[in-house]
């Protein structure tokens, strides 16, 4: 059902090209425009392939999730932004574009940037999450030292930087090409009074007008109309589970945090550790074997807000991690990860051991959290005492 709309739009984009197609080798803006199309038609095509088990298994977490992103934020949002562009200057300042040959060139520079970019990001996240799954012949864990999935994936990394680089040149190359446009022509204040003079503007006559133009020509309408639509969906589907109690798992020995640990979850997110960390052990042998114990439940989430399941693992789960290692060895590998894992990247954060933690506001986030429906009752009182 996902894929319906947007494969609708895309080929309606590639339908309308129809006949026309001699046309796209000409005009720079077309190109953006198939190619923001095209994107749009991978990305979405890839969207609901991840709700199949066994592509969801190598994709989640790795950075397949990093090259499905960007073929849609840079093929698609990106491209079919500077077509609009491209399009839009030059007529709101009455003249041609400054140079059709620099806007060819931003075509194909951004075209290698995105190939650049996405290519090694599908090769790292199939490379890395094959890897996590490998076992010998022996039945135990090819890769058991989690660092090793990340450092196969580096070089890769270093080409995905350079495709972002191409591509983030291509996008200066355009604002000084429209900048360009801007002055040697004319801003136009008041269109419509001026528009008589101005033939190069295509404006249909009403009666050609088709019955859905209504919406389209109304951005206005047109977000209201699309809010409502999207609404509904989203009504239909959180209604339900919010509104059935027993919908919610919840697991008698999991208790709300502590006011320590609700300290330490905000940390974890002012620091970014998410970012490359998950706290999801998901129900698969090779994630049991290797993170040691039962996989991740719902209801080990319930007091959770919000829940740090993390997107990517640049670095392990964390889920299962207490317990695994002595207190001295997170001391110091927070202080130097590199003395504790030879190779490591994960960053050193030698201000954790000199800043202390303000307390001040530990009373208001556990009250938000009542809100939230975490039943902190005497609990949190008492232990709020404690730490006072
Ligand atoms: C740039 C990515 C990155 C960031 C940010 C990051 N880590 Fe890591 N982390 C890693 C990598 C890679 C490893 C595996 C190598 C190692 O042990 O250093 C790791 C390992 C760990 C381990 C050991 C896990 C195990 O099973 O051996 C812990 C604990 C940890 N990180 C905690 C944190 C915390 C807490 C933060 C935030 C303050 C953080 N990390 C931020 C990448 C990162």
């Amino acid at each position: 059902m996902l894929i319906a709309p947007s494969w609708g739009g895309m080929l309606n984009g590639l339908l309308t090209l129809r006949g026309v197609w001699d046309k796209v080798r000409e005009d720079a803006i077309l190109k953006f425009l198939v190619v923001g199309v095209t994107a749009y038609g991978m990305a979405t095509f890839e969207g609901p392939m991840l709700s199949l088990k066994d592509i969801n298994a190598i994709a989640h977490f790795t950075d397949w999730v990093v090259a499905h992103a960007h073929t849609g934020a840079l093929g698609w949002n990106g491209f079919i932004t500077f077509a609009m562009f491209y399009w839009m200057i030059p007529r709101m300042y009455n003249t041609t574009i400054y140079s059709k040959k620099l806007m060819n060139i931003h075509f194909w520079i951004g075209t290698l940037g995105i190939l650049f970019y996405v290519i090694p990001m599908y090769w790292s996240g199939f490379t890395q999450g094959l890897m996590w799954k490998e076992f010998t012949a022996e039945g135990v864990l090819k890769y058991p030292n989690f660092l090793q999935t990340t450092q196969e994936i580096l070089p890769l990394h270093i080409i995905r930087a350079f495709g972002g680089l191409l591509y983030l040149s291509g996008v200066f190359i355009m604002v000084y090409n429209l900048w360009k446009t801007a002055l040697q022509g004319r801003f136009i204040a008041n269109e419509a009074a001026e528009a008589p003079a101005l033939a190069k503007i295509y404006i249909p006559s009403p009666e050609k007008y088709a019955w859905h133009r209504w919406i389209e020509r109304k951005p206005v309408q047109m977000l209201i109309g699309s809010l409502v639509v999207i609404l509904i969906g989203s009504i239909i589907e959180l209604v339900p589970t919010f509104s059935i109690r027993s919908n919610v798992p919840t697991i008698a020995s999991v208790k709300p945090y502590t006011p320590l640990e609700l300290e330490g979850r905000d940390l974890y997110i002012r620091e970014g550790c998410n970012n490359c960390h998950s706290q999801m052990v998901r129900p698969f042998r090779s994630e049991t074997e290797r993170y040691g114990g039962e996989y991740s439940k719902a209801g080990e989430f319930v007091y959770d807000h919000p829940f740090l399941w993390g997107s990517k693992r640049t670095g392990p789960d964390l889920h299962r991690l207490g317990g695994k290692y002595p207190n001295s060895w997170h001391y110091t590998h927070m202080l130097d990860p590199q003395s504790m894992a030879p190779g490591s990247i994960m960053p050193a954060y030698p201000w954790l051991f000199e800043n202390k933690i303000n307390f001040v506001a530990v009373e208001e986030k556990i009250k938000a959290m009542q809100k939230l429906g975490v039943p902190y009752i005497f609990f949190g009182i008492a232990a709020l005492l404690i730490l006072k």
